[in-house]
């Protein structure tokens, strides 16, 4: 009997859908809908008071509910509305223009944060973009070869979006302290899928997003700052909200907090960490590790019905280097995908990535199987021909 599966009512959506893309949208738990109507009442009913009853403490005190997942602890996380917009924070706090200023990172990384450091050349960063000849993974020794006392920054996702790789991310963050440079951990890929413990890695910062493996729709990015760091570093990008008085409207240069809100700026965005928390909470009885269990045994089952079809696997066969997902570079991969959505089950593809199926705790390991036997099916009835035209003019 598998226990896990006690939550699928929790998700409406499961009971029309294969619902197999938690590392894009994870499914939305049906108290959300109640959440949105308590934000809804406070607006509506205590209107501006709600500021002072609880609106105003959300954008870290709602951070709680994500400190156990990724091995924080209370109050040290600040919430954002996205990734790209927390590196922006995060790289205001350093200045590119002097001798160490370089931001080592991978060409598997995140495009976004990837397009985000390339701007930052204009301030006097130098991005040294590792190539890694390889769908998977990057060869771990150029990588650290290439951090060194000029290196101010290394941005590095613990799991790859394409390939769901598990980065080894002690060693980078050992080497990168070795010589001075600070490294921002991003745990998107990783918090709710596997075992995540930024105190014990000594991470400088880490960032994700509650919207994929967390289940708590967008527009809600985390952001941990060591406890060390955090009152000595100042953002550049920075705001009322993290003024020590905010009300008292000083004018001029801001006397910031020491604490997490010392990261934000201006009114955050209460809708969102509203609709947040009821994908959270359900995550944090469920617990991380029964979620890895499982996940390891449905990745295992796509990963073998995949081979023997024959097709490519963009991910790692080791199930200890494989996070969520697994990336199914079968033939037509991007008409198949669509054929696949049309079928009612939901997955993505991604160019050199292919077909991304990602189970999580709510799936039915049966419909592992399915997403495969569908993708034979497909293939075998040249079904996925019907998309071939609009997919060429995309
Ligand atoms: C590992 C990783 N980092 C960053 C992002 C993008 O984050 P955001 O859209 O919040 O900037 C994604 C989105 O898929 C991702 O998978």
């Amino acid at each position: 009997m598998d226990e896990l599966l006690k939550w699928r009512g929790e998700f409406p959506i499961l009971d029309r859908t294969t619902y197999m893309i938690s590392n894009s949208l994870g499914a939305m738990p049906r108290g959300v809908y109640d959440e949105m109507h308590a934000y809804a009442d406070s607006w509506g009913k205590r209107g501006v008071r709600a500021w002072e009853e609880g609106w105003w403490d959300m954008a870290v005190g709602v951070g709680d509910k994500i400190a156990p997942l990724i091995g924080a602890g209370p109050g040290e996380i600040s919430l954002h509305q996205n990734v790209t917009l927390i590196q922006a924070v995060i790289s205001s706090c350093f200045d590119f223009r002097g001798p160490r200023n370089k931001v080592v990172m991978t060409d598997l990384e995140f495009p976004s944060i990837q397009y985000f450091y390339h701007e930052q050349r204009r301030n006097g960063a130098r991005v040294a973009l590792v190539p890694s000849n390889d769908t998977v993974r990057f060869d771990l020794d150029k990588f650290l070869a290439v951090i060194d006392e000029t290196t101010l920054l290394v941005p590095i996702s613990q799991v790859l979006f394409r390939s769901a790789f598990i980065v080894d991310a002690r060693a980078i963050i050992e080497k990168a302290h070795r010589v001075g440079a600070h490294v921002i951990l991003d745990v998107f890929q990783a918090a709710g899928t596997i075992p995540v413990d930024v105190r014990a890695l000594k991470a400088d910062f880490a960032v994700g997003g509650v919207l994929k493996w967390l289940c708590g729709g967008p527009g809600v990015g985390y952001l941990y700052v060591r406890d060390d760091l955090r009152a000595k570093l100042r953002p550049a990008i920075t705001g009322w909200i993290a003024h020590r008085r905010p009300f008292g409207f000083e004018t001029g240069s801001i006397d910031a907090r020491e604490d997490s809100f010392r990261y934000l700026n201006g009114t955050p965005h209460i809708p969102a960490l509203f609709a947040c928390q009821p994908g959270l909470d359900i995550l944090n009885q469920v617990g991380i590790a029964a979620i890895r269990e499982k996940s390891m045994r449905m990745t295992a089952r796509i990963f073998e019905g995949a081979k023997a079809h024959g097709w490519r696997v963009n991910t790692s066969e080791n199930p200890s280097e494989r996070a969520g997902t697994v990336s199914v570079d079968c033939p037509h991969a991007a008409e198949v995908c669509r054929e696949l959505l049309g079928r009612e089950i939901l997955v993505d593809y991604r160019p050199k990535a292919g077909v991304r199926l990602s189970p999580h705790f709510y799936n039915l390991e049966e419909e592992c199987d399915l997403a495969i036997t569908q993708i034979a099916e497909i293939l075998e009835t040249r079904s996925w021909e019907k998309h071939a035209a609009a997919l060429s003019q995309a």
